[in-house]
């Protein structure tokens, strides 16, 4: 049996893709590429000795999905693939609606007409909206401020509807909070095109000199700093969250966790512990608040702990120095 696993070649696909090959479990891969690169293929490859089969394929081409389905015996999806920007989503709300929502209603169809009933979702911290506290548990109310966020908490609806129409489908909804840090290879990691939006990626551009200094956005927050509060986990620790995950696929219906590490870290913070790590000095300005920004937004991670037995076990300084190995690598 294959797990499908769309949005296969981007940042938090391919490594779930390391993690999953390593623990021996097989793959396919779906995704467009119209946010990630067809050489991922080779890096998973370089990085476990295995290159997982690939379909360049969009979750709108609804005979490109069915034919992947005929030809594989896949039993559990991990759905990855949708657009992630919450700036471009408010320009271009049609079309985030349409890539994940629409694309999420065809993979569901196709998965029940293949008898495909498992499906791990990645959702987002964003989905709490502006939180009555922190640290934030799974029962906190829903809400959104953008069209990104909206269509996680539909395509989140629409599959907890989809459990109560059909005792047969298994869904885990994964909270992501904040991921950054890259693979200990350099190979794979975050490369987003143009000018990064999140933290990050935009530190280790300014690392590299290829920006000229990071805008903090707000020190005036009621924080012990002033700067904003994030929970920021290693990429690999929410790979592994994934495969902790499959065990709730045994449970009917709806099941639902915070993957985050429940620390809160500040913008600061993360600034002082890259430019410790690695030795680079980052220029930065302090900026008006970004419209839409939350001070603090960090999880209570114990659920998945518990019920799942995994927890984040990277630190910052691991999560900073596997970001810069991988950007210094990278064009
Ligand atoms: P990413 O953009 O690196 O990966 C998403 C992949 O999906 C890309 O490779 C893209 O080419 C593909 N894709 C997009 N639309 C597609 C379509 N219609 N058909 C086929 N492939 C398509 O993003 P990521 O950071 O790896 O995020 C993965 C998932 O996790 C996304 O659903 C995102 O919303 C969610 N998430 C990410 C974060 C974060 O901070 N990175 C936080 C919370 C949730
Ligand atoms: N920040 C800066 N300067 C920058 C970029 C970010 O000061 O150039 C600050 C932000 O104001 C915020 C913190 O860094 O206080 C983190 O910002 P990010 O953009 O990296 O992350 P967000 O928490 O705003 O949002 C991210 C994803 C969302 C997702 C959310 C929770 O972009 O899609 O994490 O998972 F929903």
């Amino acid at each position: 049996m294959s797990v499908l696993v769309t949005g296969g070649t981007g940042y938090i696909g391919s490594h779930t893709c390391v993690d999953f090959i390593e623990k021996g479990q097989d793959i396919v891969i779906l995704d467009n590429l119209c946010n990630s690169k067809i050489e991922v293929l080779d890096y998973i490859e370089q990085i476990t000795g295995i290159r997982p089969k690939f379909y360049q394929c969009d979750l709108l081409d609804k005979e490109g999905m069915k034919k992947i389905f005929d030809e594989n015996d896949i039993d559990t999806v991990i759905h990855f693939a949708g657009l992630k920007a919450v700036g471009e989503s408010v320009a271009k709300p049609i079309e985030y609606y349409k890539n994940n929502i629409t694309g999420t209603l065809n993979l569901i169809e196709e998965m029940r007409d293949h008898n495909c009933f498992k499906l791990v979702f990645s959702s987002s911290a964003t989905v709490y909206g502006k939180p009555k506290s922190v640290p934030i548990k799974e029962d906190f109310p829903l809400s959104t401020t953008n069209p990104y966020g909206t269509t996680k908490l539909y395509i989140e609806q629409i599959l907890k509807d989809l459990c109560v129409a059909d005792d047969r489908f298994s869904v885990v909804l994964l909270r992501y909070f904040n991921p950054i840090g890259a693979h200990s290879s350099g190979l794979i990691g975050d490369n987003p095109n143009g000018i990064p939006n999140n933290l990050m990626p935009y530190v280790t551009r300014v690392a590299k000199g290829v920006l000229p200094h990071l805008n903090v956005f707000g020190n005036d927050y009621e924080t012990a700093d002033g700067t904003g509060v994030r929970d920021f986990i290693h990429v690999l620790d929410l790979a592994a969250g994934h495969y902790a995950a499959l065990k709730a696929l045994s449970n009917p219906g709806v099941s639902i966790y915070n993957l985050g590490t429940g620390n809160g870290v500040s913008v600061l913070d993360i600034i002082n512990t890259f430019e410790r790590v690695t030795g680079i000095k980052i220029p930065y300005q302090i900026a008006p608040r970004r419209p839409g920004d939350i001070a603090e937004c960090f999880a209570d991670a114990s659920k998945a702990e518990f019920e799942l037995g995994w927890k984040a076990t990277r630190g910052l300084d691991e999560m900073c120095a596997s970001a810069w190995n991988f950007e210094s690598k990278h064009s």
